[in-house]
């Protein structure tokens, strides 16, 4: 294998069984890490452990997990394992990363640690003396909150600094935000800085002597960026320009701007799921910075210049390689092995990358055949098992529809009718077992 040669080359190709081996000699994984990807039953997540993450539980949900290839990411190749339900985002993301790989790979960086927490103070009767006291004991305050969290302090991060934001309420008053900077350290941080803004009311209502609303942290981590960019020499100039012009287009249009995001977070979510991170938090976070100035903006930049075709996503992407689910959800641990992350910082730059690859492989298609095209070919299996095909039927249905590029559910259940009529005698048939059937009585 060259240097330049993908570890997971032609892995499409593979049974699940081979896929699983590939996985296993590019990542050592035991039988229990393979067990809590691909266990049988729960799919890595017991109804025990689900009764420590949340409350009435009535079962565990499975998605399915696949591994996007073909990324180089700050030189390093890897595999990032998505949990996602749609067809073809895998592909897609495996299709642009492997383009961005051989124009060099992804570059990306963090700018900024800190964590938000806000304590609202609705509306401020005295508002030169508000300023001039949090100043004076900004010191002081800063130390009160550090000692709510001994433990982040000892592992070196802690509240850094106070910032106050003035708002105009439609009244005429004055609202005021203290906003606590903290640095998490590799937790996403969302438990620390709402404790911390709790734990400083009684002392703030004291000092100020106004009164305190709200106290929690914000999704909105624009302290906390990571960037992803890409550059790609390898490109029709028809094709970059037209990147280019879609980048526009989702500038001057909200309608279309919701659409090109949901295709960036189309990279973004399925990763933050697999590893376990809230992705509520990053899906709120990325799209109140993407409408930061009144407009809903693309959260990716595309130009096309000298021939070259530049890529850029900054977002705020805060997330957790500790605390949280990340180390309870067996399937979480094992896809952060896969990611080969200890750190927070690394685990955002590389949902940074996966983002900006989601989104130059929709634009991608967009500009040239469009995505129905590639999609249904992908969705030819699913539509397969909803005609009706049984396990060993779906695998021929499916080629028969790609070859036909008619790719519908009434062709498919017609094909299916084809498929039977030729196989076997009639009379001989067995009622046919739809794909993914357990053989257990009907409800019905
Ligand atoms: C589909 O899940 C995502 C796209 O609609 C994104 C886009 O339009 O850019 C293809």
């Amino acid at each position: 294998m060259t240097h330049n040669t993908p570890p997971f080359e032609g892995f499409s190709k593979l049974t699940f069984e081979q896929r699983m081996s590939r996985l296993r000699e590019f990542v050592s994984l035991s039988d229990d890490e393979a067990q809590a990807l691909a266990g049988a039953g729960a799919h890595g997540l017991t109804v025990d452990q689900a009764e420590n993450l949340i409350e009435n539980v009535i079962g565990v949900y499975a998605l399915p997990i696949g591994l996007a290839t073909h990324f180089k990411i700050d030189g390093r190749d890897l595999a990032v394992p998505m949990a996602v339900e749609e067809t073809s985002i895998i592909a897609a993301a495996s299709a642009a990363a492997k383009w961005v790989r051989r124009n060099g790979g992804f570059r990306t960086r963090a700018l900024g640690k800190h964590i938000i927490g806000q304590i609202q103070f609705p509306a401020i009767e005295d508002v030169p003396g508000f300023a001039a006291k949090i100043n004076a004991m900004s010191e002081k305050l800063i130390a009160q909150a550090n000692g709510l969290i001994p433990n982040l302090v000892a592992r070196g991060g802690g509240v850094v600094g106070l910032r106050i934001r003035w708002l105009d309420r439609p009244d005429g008053e004055k609202m005021a935000v203290l906003h606590l900077l903290c640095d998490p350290c590799d937790a996403m941080g969302a438990n620390l800085i709402n404790q911390v803004c709790e734990g400083l009311k009684p002392q703030l209502e004291e000092l100020t002597g106004e009164r305190i609303g709200l106290c929690i942290l914000s999704n909105l981590v624009d302290t906390k960026l990571v960037e992803a960019t890409c550059e790609i020499s390898e490109i029709a100039p028809s094709l970059g320009r037209a990147i280019e012009e879609a980048t526009l287009f989702a500038n001057l249009d909200p309608y279309r701007c919701a659409t090109h995001n949901k295709g960036v977070m189309n990279g973004i979510d399925p990763v933050l799921i697999a590893t376990g991170n809230d992705w509520r938090a990053v899906e709120a976070g990325m799209h109140a910075n993407a409408g930061l100035g009144g407009k809903c903006r693309s959260m990716t930049e595309w130009k096309y210049s000298g021939g070259v075709l530049y890529g850029k996503l900054c977002a705020p992407i805060a997330v957790g390689t500790v605390g949280g689910v990340t180390r309870i959800h067996p399937a979480a641990k094992v896809a952060l092995k896969i990611l080969g992350v200890e750190h927070a910082e690394e685990l955002a730059r590389i949902l940074a990358a996966t983002g900006l690859a989601q989104n130059l492989a929709a634009l991608r298609a967009l500009c040239t055949e469009g995505i129905v095209r590639g999609h249904m070919r992908l969705h030819a299996s699913n539509l397969a098992i909803m005609a009706g095909a049984s396990e060993h039927e779906v695998r021929a249905l499916q080629d028969r529809l790609r070859d036909e590029e008619n790719i519908t559910l009434a062709r498919a259940r017609e094909l299916l009718g084809e498929i039977r009529a030729v196989s076997l005698p009639r009379d001989s048939q067995e009622p046919a077992r739809p794909y993914g059937a357990t053989g257990s009585p009907s409800l019905h």
